[in-house]
């Protein structure tokens, strides 16, 4: 008996699909790429139960024949590329001829579509991979593709799903992503008859940015226009203060296709470097022009990477485009402070860290969603079970404060010693245990806003808020749907009153971007995130008496010695160190 089998052409097929078709957003991608490629100027994508029961999309593109729609739908049959220098010269998002026979593969398909100067179209069903029937029937130009059960006849890669946020977000970014990148299209995206994301014709980028994400953020946005060695960059970067706290916010295309690019991303990042502050991202949409010969698009099955034949040169070009861009605009360079640094001079004092320690309020039994790309890496802090009233409350010595260094650090005289204490922490850690408390006690008290903000957010930003509204009144923010991308924010917690409302929502926003979806399970490192952003800064001058005022509140707290990240709050320098030092031992 022979070992080795011939897989069946269903089972081969199957196989291919799962390269191409990973989840429901697979497939949006791939037919809106051939709607495009088809040269439409409208596309409207309808979908239900986040595109596991129907993914609708009608274009008003070139239409296909009779005999090329029952091709479409076999492997390798493209009207895109014919040979092998066509290969490396594609101009087409398409060209391998396998998105809709991967599509058919593993889904209830159907396809109507007419030709331009044609009396009737062609209507052609099709069920794993099987034409089930075909034939004639009135219908506009273009094509309408029904792809209905997706994953119905491979229940194991169904299973792989996520939840249907994470679908449906994975949905929303495809779509933004073309969107974003041609104005010229009307792009809508519906979903069980809401509509999530309308992008109507604009004659340019910025407009399209403007109706995407928002007119504030469009106003200052610098414009990119750099040409050099056949390269040519465009687009728009944010101005550096309105770098985001993550990554989401930004879009590389090379030749008008969505890509995922580390070069080029990097570029940008080294173009922006001292204007961002540690840990925040640029916001950037950026195409890149560049002779379909010097790229090779062949290198991932979902064609979201590009290979490019001078690494350098690219890199290069990116960098002095948004370098340039920044340069021109007189963007003045503000200092990124880092933490270590300011404490390089007592670098030979024997620091002590008391405790390294960070505690989960609610032992949460839902199951954190990993979802491989929004992800965040493990922090390296120790989690113990739970918070406990009995918890050991650290009890922090009597401090005589004796003033403030380089406006970062307050000089305290304790009984055996100095202590040499972090401004921004010690606020850091009373801030999150005041908001701590008031949570767990269901008594967030709010401020309101005289008027409310007006918060421009993003398709996906909406359905985030959306889903978690109620989590949101929980957590002191009040808001009102006000029209298409616009939410009115009403309160917001007053603990971190200080902070300008926007940054205080956005913070909670891109918690939820990363995957997770319950505010619940989120919560500490939100809130630890808030209270970092709250509390003063090194180079802010505060007065004795204040600083007494955060020592006292300091000393309530139930772990004065180190803040909600886990880094220490105060070093200590003792007497006997001291005397050592000037050889008085
Ligand atoms: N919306 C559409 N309008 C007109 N023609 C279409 C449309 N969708 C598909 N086609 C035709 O069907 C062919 C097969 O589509 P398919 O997406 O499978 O392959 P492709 O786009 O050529 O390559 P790729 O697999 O890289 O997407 C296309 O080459 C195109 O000729
Ligand atoms: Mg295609």
């Amino acid at each position: 008996m022979p070992k080795i089998n011939l897989l069946t052409e269903d089972l081969i097929n199957k196989i291919a699909a799962g390269e191409v078709i990973e989840r429901p957003a697979s497939v949006v991608k791939e037919l809106i790429e051939n709607s495009l490629d088809a040269q439409a100027t409208k596309i409207t994508i309808e979908i239900e139960d986040c595109g596991k029961k129907l993914i609708k999309i009608s274009d008003n593109g070139s239409g296909m024949s009779e005999e090329d729609t029952k091709t479409s739908i076999l492997r390798h049959a493209t009207s895109k590329i014919s040979s092998q220098e066509d290969l490396f010269a594609i101009q087409t998002l398409g060209f391998r001829g396998e998105a809709l026979a991967s599509i058919a593969a593993v889904s209830q398909l159907s396809i109507i579509t007419k030709q331009e100067g044609e009396v009737e179209g062609f209507n052609l069903i099709v069920e794993s991979g099987e034409i089930i029937s075909s034939g004639i029937l009135a219908a506009e130009t273009g094509t309408v593709i029904e792809v209905r059960n997706l994953f119905f006849n491979t229940p194991v890669r169904k299973t792989f799903m996520k939840t249907d946020p994470v679908e449906l977000r994975h949905i929303i970014d495809v779509v933004t992503r073309y969107a974003l990148i041609n104005p010229e299209i009307a792009i809508k995206l519906i979903h069980e008859g809401h509509e999530l994301l309308n992008s109507p014709q604009v004659p340019d980028l910025i407009n399209n940015l403007a109706s995407l994400y928002g007119v504030k953020l469009a106003k200052d946005l610098l414009e990119v226009n750099y040409q050099k060695d056949g390269l040519t960059v465009s687009g728009y970067v944010a101005q550096p203060h309105q770098a985001r706290n993550d990554n989401t916010q930004q879009s590389v295309y090379v030749n008008q296709r969505w890509v995922k690019s580390g070069d080029v991303s990097k570029a940008v990042y080294e173009a922006f470097h001292s204007l961002l502050f540690h840990g925040k991202h640029p916001i950037f949409v950026l195409n890149l022009e560049i002779a379909p010969g010097m790229i090779d698009v062949n290198v991932h099955p979902q064609k979201t990477e590009v290979k490019f034949s001078q690494k350098d040169t690219i890199f290069n070009t990116v960098f002095t485009a948004v370098k340039e861009t920044l340069q021109k605009n007189n963007l003045i360079p503000e200092l990124d402070i880092k933490f270590e640094e300011q404490l390089s001079f007592g670098q030979k004092i024997k620091t002590k860290i008391l405790k390294k320690a960070k505690y989960k309020f609610e032992p949460s039994n839902q199951e954190t969603l990993e979802d491989e790309e929004y992800a965040t890496p493990e922090e390296d802090i120790l989690i113990p079970e739970q918070w406990k009233e009995e918890l050991i409350k650290e009890i922090l010595p009597p401090l005589r404060i004796l003033g403030q260094v380089q406006k970062t650090f307050f000089v305290a005289e304790a009984e055996d010693g100095i202590m040499i204490i972090d401004q921004h922490v010690v606020q850091e850690r009373i801030l999150y245990e005041r908001f701590m408390a008031q949570l767990m006690n269901k008594q967030v008290a709010t401020q309101s806003l005289l008027r409310g903000e007006m918060i421009d957010l993003t398709p996906t930003e909406k359905i985030l808020i959306k889903e978690n509204l109620i989590e949101l009144k929980h957590f002191g923010f009040q808001l009102e749907s006000f029209g298409e991308n616009t939410y009115l924010l009403k309160t917001i917690p007053s603990v971190f009153g200080k902070l300008q409302p926007k940054e205080l929502l956005y913070e909670i926003i891109n918690n939820f971007k990363y995957g997770k979806n319950k505010l619940e399970q989120i919560q500490e490192e939100i809130i630890t995130r808030m209270a970092c952003r709250a509390s003063i800064k090194a180079g802010d001058e505060v007065t004795v008496g204040e600083m007494q005022k955060l020592l006292d509140e300091l000393a309530n707290c139930k772990l004065p010695y180190t803040c909600p990240h886990g880094r220490s709050i105060m070093i200590k320098v003792s007497i006997d160190e001291l005397e050592k030092k000037f050889k008085r031992k």
